[in-house]
């Protein structure tokens, strides 16, 4: 008998009838005449309660399928529960399919985040790391859903390549070559190496999303960056994910607008396809989380120059750790003072000076900024990157130039400039930031299945 997934016997169609299903056990109960196993095959975030009648299994064959995440498969009748729209499953027969016994590790106590993080092979068999997991599935899916919706084509860029987008030296290098002191120079050692040159993990899929803009018109990339930052901090990981849509013909404000359409849409369709996960987490990890959610779809997002962000941040009579003033970047903590408590919703911070920003980036008229935003929220700060792109050649150069790049590294970025040179813009959103903030949860250790952060790699 084909077994059946455990949410679809929800509408109660089912009911009376005789359905084989297959799960994990994640709670048990048993008494003198019956026995329940609550079951969970990862379709749903309830579980499906099995009752055993006594009767008809005793306690040697019961004892082994009600040990915490052990695996099993059932034939019963589905039949309806006790609580309102909910059923069970009355078991006629059982198979055990995988044992498990007391040693392990998630028995019937609440865990810690920190002791979850030492497991996470088995944490995503918890309520929390279940309904992250399937968040982050449908997060993925919404993105994909609203750039495909609009037209723009999904590229790939390269994970491995010789340029450093952000120029912030965060590179992880990729090489094929040991340690060698017969090697004499880093020249030398660059010829040895596979590529004949060095080459890093990319930081972002911006310069190549760039060249596919520039004839494709409208793309985006999604998938996996790579930065060595050296800070221990619960919105950093070395290893996370990228959505960089790349627009051609596009200014600041265009990208501006088709952010806030991406974050309204891709949050409005997990109301809609996530409503008993973001429940959870608004009961347990952050309540007024639905009403937060709700009122981002339906309501306008501030918008601030970097400069009169500076004026408030100065006024707000707040004690900060790093100062503020104009010309310097603004740390985590004056971002959550903007967008936590003066705005208290979404907001681009637009303008910033050009010294603290990427080399790529569009210069103002007034010498002194680029037509750049950060997009910050609520609980986590930036979660988006963003910036209309210097589109002539002479200004890229000198900037390039300036700042030491090696110029052979950008020659083809340069060809965009000199070859039908256009406006256009674009940004990145981190995934895990965003997952972040549609969940509540407070550690991006917490919404990455395996994370990569300074000294640990599990
Ligand atoms: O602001 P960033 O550095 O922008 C870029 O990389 C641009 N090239 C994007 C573009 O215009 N195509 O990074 C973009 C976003 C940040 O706003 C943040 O959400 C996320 O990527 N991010 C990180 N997330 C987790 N861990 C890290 N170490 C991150 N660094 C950036
Ligand atoms: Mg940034």
């Amino acid at each position: 008998m084909e077994h059946i997934e455990l949410h679809k016997l929800r509408s109660g169609e089912h009911i009376g009838k005789k359905v084989a299903v297959c799960g994990w056990v994640r709670t048990s109960r048993d008494s003198k005449n019956v026995a329940f196993a609550e079951l969970n095959d990862g379709s749903e975030l309830n579980h499906m309660q099995i009752v055993f009648d006594k009767a008809k299994f005793d306690d040697k064959t019961l004892a082994p399928m009600l040990a915490l995440g052990s695996a099993l498969r059932v034939v019963g009748t589905v039949e309806k529960g006790m609580k309102d729209e909910s059923v069970e499953i009355l078991a006629e027969s059982a198979e055990l399919l995988g044992g498990s016994d007391v040693s392990y590790p998630l028995q019937k106590k609440r865990h810690t985040m920190e002791f979850l993080r030492t497991i996470p092979h088995l944490r995503v068999r918890t309520n929390t790391f279940n309904a992250v997991f399937r968040v982050r599935s449908e997060l993925s899916y919404a993105i994909h859903e609203f750039f495909h919706k609009n037209g723009y084509y999904y590229v790939h860029s390269p994970i491995i390549t010789g340029s450093d987008c952000e120029g912030a030296g965060e590179v992880f290098k990729v090489t094929t070559v040991g340690y060698d002191p017969s090697i004499k120079s880093e020249e030398e050692y660059n010829k040895k190496d596979f590529f004949g040159r060095s080459a890093g993990l990319t930081v972002s899929g911006q310069l190549e999303g760039e060249v596919m803009a520039t004839a494709l018109g409208k793309i985006y990339t999604f998938g996996p960056t790579f930065r060595a930052e050296n800070s221990n901090t619960p919105r950093h990981a070395a290893e996370f994910w990228q959505v960089e849509p790349e627009v051609a013909f596009a200014d600041i404000d265009d990208i501006i607008g088709i952010a806030t359409d991406m974050i309204k849409s891709i949050i409005a369709h997990l109301l809609e396809h996530c409503a008993p996960e973001l429940a959870f987490f608004d009961e347990r990890f952050e309540n007024g989380l639905l009403a937060k959610l709700r009122h981002v779809v339906d309501s306008d997002f501030a918008r601030i120059d970097y400069a009169d962000a500076i004026e408030v941040l100065k006024k707000s009579g707040k004690q900060f750790v790093y100062p503020v003033e104009w010309g310097l970047d603004l740390q985590t903590e004056h971002e959550r003072y903007l967008t936590d408590e003066y705005f208290k919703k979404p907001v681009f911070v637009v303008n910033y000076p050009r010294k603290i920003k990427s080399f790529y980036m569009k210069q103002n008229p007034d010498g002194k900024t680029v037509a750049a935003t950060d997009l910050l929220v609520p609980g986590v700060g930036e979660i988006i990157g963003c910036s209309e792109r210097e589109a002539d050649y002479d200004k890229l150069l000198k900037e390039i130039t300036d700042r030491g790049m090696k110029l052979s590294d950008y020659a083809d970025y340069l060809d965009l400039r000199k070859f039908g040179s256009v406006p256009h813009s674009g940004f990145g959103l981190g995934l895990e930031r965003m997952l972040m903030y549609v969940t509540g949860m407070a550690n991006i250790r917490d919404v990455i299945e395996y994370p990569r952060t300074k000294d640990d790699l599990k």
